[in-house]
């Protein structure tokens, strides 16, 4: 049977790295035997200037019956200007939402050929290969109270809270200790428990769940201020850090950093798991539309393509030909070839196509 993919392209830069994805696609399909039965639309400001609408119901249909979606990226300044309900970004929000993608995936790996773009010591970082999962439907973003008061005498204050219950917690640590198990088993569950009480019971939380069911798996724990510090002091004690969203959001930007750049981190977002035994999934690279380079044809098409090695893997179980991928990426960088973003010296510079190309031929 034909593996089902939603492919949304989106705007800015989105259309152009996807289409290299498309290769990939065509010769998996000649030379792997595989079968796709892909659905394209639209999304953000090319479904605004369509239908007057980010993503329209349809589409969030399709992507439930779909085995995976495949994202590009959304934005674009000519609907800067409109109401919330009307911005492009509204499109990924409200498939995160409708198809309940609680953890969010983003692998932090350093190829040796790029060693040097990281921000810090090559020395620190050569080998570097950690996954940081965020909870990303629940905590601080989401919790009542939640407002701006006024009160009796004119201060004001503004009010969040951080909600985390049991079955939030257990779901996405155990999509964080599956994970481990496929890599270094070794989870490193993140919260600041020392003064927060969902971070106490966050803790407790995982500690049962690894005691039934994960004992196999190496579990520690760490405050979310040493874990940003260790994160740039030693980040390959790291394999999976399994953390809430606030974290998550602040921990997973500061690790992408230590890659060197936007355009070569995938991500993948996975949700609650459906009748068939499968779960909805999303996979997108980390960066937006980038439209102060697009249709220049100069984009990164890395991350896209490592977004569908991460689908090939988690959703279809493809492994070899995730494997397969993400090494002719590997390869085309260790034989010079960059974009204009990863460009150093000495190293042959590249538009979007070429690169794409060259990724395919390895
Ligand atoms: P951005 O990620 O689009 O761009 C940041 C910088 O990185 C730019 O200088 C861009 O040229 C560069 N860059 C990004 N991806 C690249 C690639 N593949 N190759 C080469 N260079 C690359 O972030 P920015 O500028 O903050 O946002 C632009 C738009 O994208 C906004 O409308 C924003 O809301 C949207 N956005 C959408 C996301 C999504 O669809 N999930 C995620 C982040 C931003
Ligand atoms: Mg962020």
């Amino acid at each position: 049977q034909p593996a089902k993919l939603l492919v949304l392209p989106g705007d800015g830069i989105g259309p152009e790295v996807m289409h290299e994805v498309g290769r990939v696609i065509t010769w998996l399909e000649k030379n792997r035997g595989l079968a796709f039965e892909i659905t394209e639309d639209l999304v953000g400001g090319a479904s605004l200037a369509e239908y007057g609408e980010p993503i329209r119901n349809e589409v969030i249909e399709k992507a439930r019956a779909a085995d995976a979606v495949l994202f590009g990226s959304v934005g674009d300044p000519r609907w800067g200007h409109v109401g919330f309900e009307k911005r492009p970004e509204v499109a990924i929000l409200k498939l995160r939402q409708e198809l309940e993608l609680f953890a969010n995936l983003r692998p932090a790996k350093v190829f040796d050929a790029l060693v040097d773009a990281s921000t810090l010591k090559p020395d620190v970082v050569r080998g570097l290969d950690i996954m940081i999962v965020r909870e990303t439907v629940g905590g601080i973003y989401f919790g009542d109270p939640r407002g701006i008061e006024t009160l009796p005498d004119g201060t004001r204050r503004g009010i969040n809270t951080e909600v985390y219950t049991t079955p939030e917690i257990e779901r996405v640590a155990r999509v964080a200790f599956e994970m481990a198990r496929k890599r270094s088993n070794h989870v490193c569950s993140v919260e600041k428990c020392n003064v927060m009480e969902s971070g106490l019971l966050w803790k407790e939380v995982v500690t049962d769940l690894h005691a039934r069911e994960f004992s196999d798996v190496k579990l520690t724990h760490m405050l979310a201020d040493n874990c940003a510090m260790q994160l740039v002091r030693n980040p390959r004690q790291f394999d999976v850090i399994v953390t809430g969203n606030l974290f998550g959001d602040i921990l997973s930007d500061l690790a992408s950093m230590l890659t060197g750049s936007l355009g070569m981190l995938p991500s993948a977002t996975l949700g609650a798991v459906r009748a068939d035994g499968k779960c909805a999934a999303l996979y997108e690279p980390i960066h937006g539309s980038a439209p102060d380079i697009a249709g220049q044809g100069i984009a990164n098409p890395i991350a896209q393509i490592l977004s569908f090695a991460m689908l090939l893997r988690y959703s279809l179980n493809l492994q070899d030909e995730a494997k397969m991928v993400e090494e002719a990426v590997s390869r085309v960088l260790e034989s010079g070839l960059r974009t204009a973003d990863i460009m150093s010296e000495g190293m042959a510079r590249v538009g979007t196509s070429v690169m794409g190309e060259a990724i395919v031929r390895e």
